[in-house]
């Protein structure tokens, strides 16, 4: 059986359509069920819709600080539809360590960075601001702590002397769209998960 998977995007969507492009193919062992966006207007609901895809928005801002009441809302139409996987995918959140538990070794996330180095945001700007030689993405399971939790999949680029943070941008996300696909497909057949709860 092909895992119901569900995605959770803030904006574009391009990781998410990777994800929808992988899971064409008959044997992969992930169905994407559902797109759900915290952000009404983000442009990936449309390309979901485009492609088949049942979404839901669930606007964080009327909750305001109340994390769990946003969470509550997710949590129910993940179960509405019977989801097993969850994707994070530019889903620009932080979730609590209760949402994050019951999604334990469920969950995952690609970060564009090779973790541990740069986490949190524009990482582009600091790879280029460091001096990085090296740069890339990261698919890792989700953990209470922020970009942080086991590795499942990272890709190196190099970061070129005249990269401005986009071109270094373009050059990850075409990475990232592959080790997506192939982390999910490893998590959904069951070759990559936590056994124990991670330090
Ligand atoms: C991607 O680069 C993803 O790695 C990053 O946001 C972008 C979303 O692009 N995620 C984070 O920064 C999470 N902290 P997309 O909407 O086109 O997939």
């Amino acid at each position: 059986m092909r895992k119901r998977t569900a995605i959770l995007i803030s904006g574009r969507g391009s990781n998410m359509s990777a994800l929808i492009d992988a899971a064409k193919a008959p044997d992969y062992p992930a169905e994407i069920a559902l797109v759900v966006s915290n952000n009404p207007d983000a442009p990936g609901l449309a390309r979901a819709r485009e492609a088949g895809i049942t979404t839901a928005a669930i606007d964080h801002r009327p909750f305001g600080k109340d994390r769990a009441g946003f969470e509550t809302a997710l949590q129910s139409i993940l179960d509405a539809h019977g989801i097993e996987l969850v994707c994070l995918a530019g889903f620009m959140r932080l979730l609590t360590a209760e949402f994050v538990a019951k999604w334990q070794g469920r969950m995952i996330n690609i970060h564009p960075a090779l973790l541990p180095a740069f986490k949190g945001l524009d990482t582009h700007a600091r790879a280029i601001a460091a001096g990085a030689k090296t740069h890339g993405a990261t698919v890792h399971f989700v953990v209470p702590e922020m970009d942080s939790g086991p590795i499942i999949a990272q890709a190196a680029v190099p970061v070129l002397a005249d990269d401005t943070p986009e071109r270094l941008a373009a050059r990850v996300i075409v990475v990232e769209h592959k080790i997506y696909a192939a982390a999910l497909r490893a998590v959904a057949e069951g070759r990559n998960r936590v056994e124990e709860e991670p330090d």
